[in-house]
């Protein structure tokens, strides 16, 4: 087992680089299954959903081979089955958008449900009922293996009740080679479905209107290979934005999109932090204790419920009480015990925290509840004065690339520290 050891009270300073966006890439390599050629993706960030999206390609028949440290090449040409079991599936959630490529490609799927992160239930209805409105027989059968099948896939129109990442792309991906047109209305307009969409279209295929509630997918019958290169990472940015804001100082987070953080930046504005925005950078200076501030996340253009464990860690510090609304997941404050360890003030009352903000955090041993979780814990422990110990990192290892060394190059005081099988065994 591993740690992340923090000795906090320093502030940060110097550049720091976004890698490419985790939630576009877990989308766009199952994406590559629909090419009958060979994918060039670039700017692919060295996480470990990344590593087992692409073991999932491998173990159903893609070639992969990493070019560089950052650039794949994916060969679906001789992919062998469209069954994908729950060995390969339990530890990501985004294991879900192999129903949309497979169905897409074989008009079959057979996929385990997916693992991922805990908070609150995570259905996929609208995903399988998006299937269905494209002509697709979907039942969950035995060993919770999600089955849809179609003679034909034929365009739909397609309204989904609820704004869902998830299921906006899983239909997508199934659409693309569909015969006639799609509509998908009440879509959502995240920067990773822009992403998808534009990586679809250098295939060949013909989406239109990508980031905005409506798109609209005419039917192809073959997609090309293609070079495409991943956006940056909106969530990540965020992440050292904050942690800036947080821990004091002065850093730039460099190669960004400065479009896809307006709700970020507004809210660190709001806080008195000042924010400098450049053509792909943003440079955050911090030299006060920051301000309270409300915050309700919402999906894209709204502030990304992704960032609600980070902004809400901030505001823990934060002079006067904020309100935090969390109106995209039922149960995302878990977290909140451990910064309470670490002498926070906050009190949750079923989707909302409010906060009164303390001078100061006191380091703690704590441990990462789920990936945005853990990523508020390296905020705090930056935060905090003395000695933090983060369990459970191998959650931030999902989502984050080379975290330790990027905060070490702003200064931070941070390790990762190997646990001895014995104390391993004292800290379950
Ligand atoms: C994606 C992100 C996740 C982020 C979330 C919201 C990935 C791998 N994950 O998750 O990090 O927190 O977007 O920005 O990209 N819902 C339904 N039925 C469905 C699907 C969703 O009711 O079939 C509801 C969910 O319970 C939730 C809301 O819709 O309340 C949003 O979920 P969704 O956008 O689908 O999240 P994910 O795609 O799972």
């Amino acid at each position: 087992m591993e740690k992340f050891v923090i000795n906090g009270g320093k502030k940060l300073y110097g550049n720091v680089t976004i890698s490419g966006a985790k939630n576009a890439v877990v989308a766009i390599i199952p994406a590559a299954i629909l090419a009958e050629g060979v994918c060039i993706i670039e700017n692919i960030p060295n996480i470990n959903d990344v590593t087992m999206m692409l073991r999932i390609l491998k173990g159903i028949g893609a070639e992969v081979t990493m070019i560089n440290k950052d650039t794949v090449r994916i060969d679906s040409s001789n992919i062998s089955t469209h069954v994908v079991p729950y060995e390969l599936t339990k530890h990501m959630r985004a294991s879900y958008y192999l129903i949309g490529a497979l169905l897409g490609r074989f008009s079959k799927a057979k996929v385990a449900m997916p693992g991922g992160c805990d908070f609150g239930v995570r259905p996929i209805d609208l995903h399988l009922k998006g299937f269905e409105k494209l002509g697709a027989k979907v039942s969950v059968g035995e060993s919770a293996m999600v089955e849809a099948d179609a003679e034909q896939l034929e365009g739909n129109f397609i309204y989904f009740d609820t704004v869902s990442v998830g299921a906006t792309i899983n239909v997508m991906l199934a659409a693309v080679k569909a015969s006639g047109l799609t509509v998908i209305e009440n879509a959502a307009k995240e920067p990773h479905i822009v992403d998808l969409a534009n990586f679809l279209n250098s295939m060949g295929a013909d989406v239109r209107g990508a980031g905005t509630d409506v798109i609209k997918i005419r039917g192809v019958d073959m997609l090309h290979g293609c070079n495409y290169s991943i956006i940056p990472d909106q969530i990540e940015a965020g992440t050292y934005m904050v942690a800036a804001a947080a821990a004091g100082g002065d850093v730039t987070v460099c190669n960004v999109i400065p479009k896809h953080l307006e709700s970020i930046m507004a809210k660190l504005i709001e806080c008195g932090v000042q924010v400098i925005e450049g053509d792909d950078s943003v440079r955050i200076i911090s030299t006060e204790r920051p301000k309270k501030c409300n915050v309700k996340t919402l999906p894209h253009p709204g502030f990304p419920t992704d960032m609600q464990p980070q902004i809400t860690t901030l505001l823990a510090i934060a002079e006067g009480t904020s309100i935090v609304s969390e109106s995209v997941w039922d149960n995302r404050f878990k977290y909140v015990e451990q910064l309470t360890r670490m002498g926070a003030n906050i009190r949750v009352d079923g989707k909302i925290a409010i906060v009164e903000g303390v001078e100061k955090l006191n380091a703690a041993p704590v441990k990462a509840n789920d990936l945005r979780a853990g990523a508020a814990m390296i905020i705090a422990g930056l935060a905090a004065h003395g000695r933090t110990e983060i369990e459970s990192i191998v959650f931030i290892d999902r989502g984050y690339e080379n975290v330790v060394e990027k905060f070490q190059g702003l200064g931070a005081d941070i390790e990762r520290v190997t646990v001895p099988d014995k104390e391993e065994e004292q800290a379950v």
